[in-house]
Order: structure tokens, then sequence, then C-alpha cells
């Protein structure tokens, strides 16, 4: 087995990745980013180089992970779901049920419950569920934990701020329990096949696949199109796009947006 095999085959044994699901030019790109930060020529020397530092593991797992996010990110998408997909579905069932998965340090998830907060509060019958995944249990913890730094809170109001969120004494701000409640994170591999959660009124998935093979992505879009509800909404990354074999298992609902629904 050559040395970059060699090495995939430790991360997927280790750190639970599997390499093979993701294109090898972005796990190779990965790999060469944390090979220069440790000085390290060759995959073998990496290989030894992660097995005498145990740090260097969650470096690793950060470097294949990509946690990039923030909150209401895409305003305008979140402006569709708001003043549109939102009311729609809560015109058609007083309980929904919303997966965001990839959810990296929460702000997705915590976007969707600040507005569907302000919904429930005009309308007590409403009720929501959101279950938040990631294979990174790191971030994963650090959404649960919900606090944010103050540079991260530059999209929302004062008023949001206000309604969900506690100053701490060190400056950070953390996520009030009411919003919590509404959240349910869970460790969860896309590539598992298994959903997370099914009968799902809301399925967002943005900004995950971009560095997924072209047959992972098909396979996902499969597995997200069985875990929909009959009416349910499909929501992708900006960048992102539905592959020709699985373009037709949903109708847009706003292209421009990557907002879909399911086909019947
Ligand atoms: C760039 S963040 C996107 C966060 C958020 N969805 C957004 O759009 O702001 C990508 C997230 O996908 C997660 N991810 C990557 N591969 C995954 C997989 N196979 N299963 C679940 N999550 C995965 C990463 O851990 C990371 O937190």
């Amino acid at each position: 087995m050559d040395e970059f095999s060699v090495l995939k085959r430790y991360i997927e044994q280790t750190l639970k990745i599997q390499c093979s699901n993701y294109k090898e030019d972005y796990i190779k790109r990965r790999l060469l980013s944390r090979m220069r930060s440790t000085n390290t020529a060759t995959y073998d020397d990496y290989l030894r180089y992660v097995k005498a530092h145990e740090q260097e593991l969650e470096l690793l797992r950060n470097a294949l992970t990509i946690n990039v996010t923030e909150f209401f990110r895409d305003q305008d998408v979140y402006d569709i779901l708001k003043k549109e997909v939102l009311p729609d579905l809560f015109r058609k069932r007083k309980k929904i049920r919303i997966w965001c998965a990839g959810c990296s340090t929460g702000e997705e998830p915590y976007s969707l419950a600040m507005i569907l907060s302000d919904m429930m509060a005009a309308n007590k019958e409403l009720s929501v569920q959101i279950y938040a995944t990631d294979i990174d249990e790191v971030v994963l913890g650090k959404a649960k934990e919900g606090i944010f730094q103050a540079k991260a809170m530059a999209k929302l109001s004062e008023a949001q701020i206000h309604r969900h969120f506690t100053v701490l004494p060190d400056g950070n701000y953390q996520v009030k329990p009411h919003l919590k409640e509404m959240i349910r994170f869970r460790p969860h591999d896309l590539m598992s096949g298994i959903p997370a959660a099914r009968f799902l009124d809301l399925l967002t998935c943005r900004n995950v696949t971009i560095y997924f093979t072209e047959h992972q992505k098909d396979e996902l879009a499969l597995m997200f199109n069985s875990a929909l509800a009959s009416d349910g909404y499909y929501v992708m990354g900006k960048t992102e796009y539905l592959g020709r074999l699985v373009e037709n298992l949903f109708v847009p609902y706003n292209s421009l947006q990557k907002i879909y629904t399911r086909k019947t």
C-alpha cells in the first residue's frame, strides 16, 4: 500500500472520517496544509508525527472538516424561510420537524431557532423540534455550550441579542435556554446512509457537501429525499447543486436561494 493510502487508512480508523467519500484532491490539499504546519515532508513523515503528537489529531480533524459558519449566513435564504417557508409549514401543521445537517458550532440551527421563537411567541399553539448534527464532536460540544464571542454577533440586531442571549462576565454571549430547548445536537456522519431524523418538514444541509464526491452527493440527496415529509423543504448551500441523477427527486421552490421541495 502506498504512503497516502496508509495515511488515509489511519485517518479512517482513528478519526472515523471516510476519506474515500471526499474528493482525493481535497484530502491531499488539507493534508499538505497540515504537513506544512508540522514541517513534515512526506505522508510517511506526517503519519509518524501524528502518532507521536496526540494534539495533532484534533488539528487534522479540523483541517479535514472545515467548520466555518456564522449566524444568518446568506441572509436572503433566511428571509425566504422566515417570510414564506416556515409560515407555509405552520399553516399546514402546528408542530414542525427540522434537521440541520452539518451544523458546525450551531449558528445555523440557532439562527432558525431565533426566527421560530419569535413566530411561536406570537402563537402559543406552534412548536418545533430541531435536530442539529455534525460529524465533528468538538464543534458539536461548542454548539451545545452555545457561547459565542462578540465578533460572532455582528449580524444580529440589538433586539435579537437582548431576547436570545445573556452577556457573560468575560464579554462573551451565551444562548438562552429557550433557544437551546428547541434543538437536539447529536453526532452524525452524513456518509452513514442513515438519516438522523425522518418525517422532516425542513432539512438544511448547507456548505457541507462541496468536498464530497459526485457519487456521495447523489447518495446524500437520495437519503435526504427519503427523510423528508412528502411536502418537506430542502435547503442547500448557495454554491451547491443537485446532480443530474437526483435533480428529478426535488422541485425548485427558489432556485437562486437553493430551496427545493420534495417531489412526490
Ligand atoms: C463549513 S461547515 C457548514 C456549517 C453550516 N451548515 C453553514 O452553512 O454555515 C461544514 C460542516 O460540515 C461538517 N461535515 C463534514 N463532513 C461531514 C459528514 N460526513 N457528516 C456530517 N458532517 C460533516 C463539518 O464538520 C463542518 O462542521
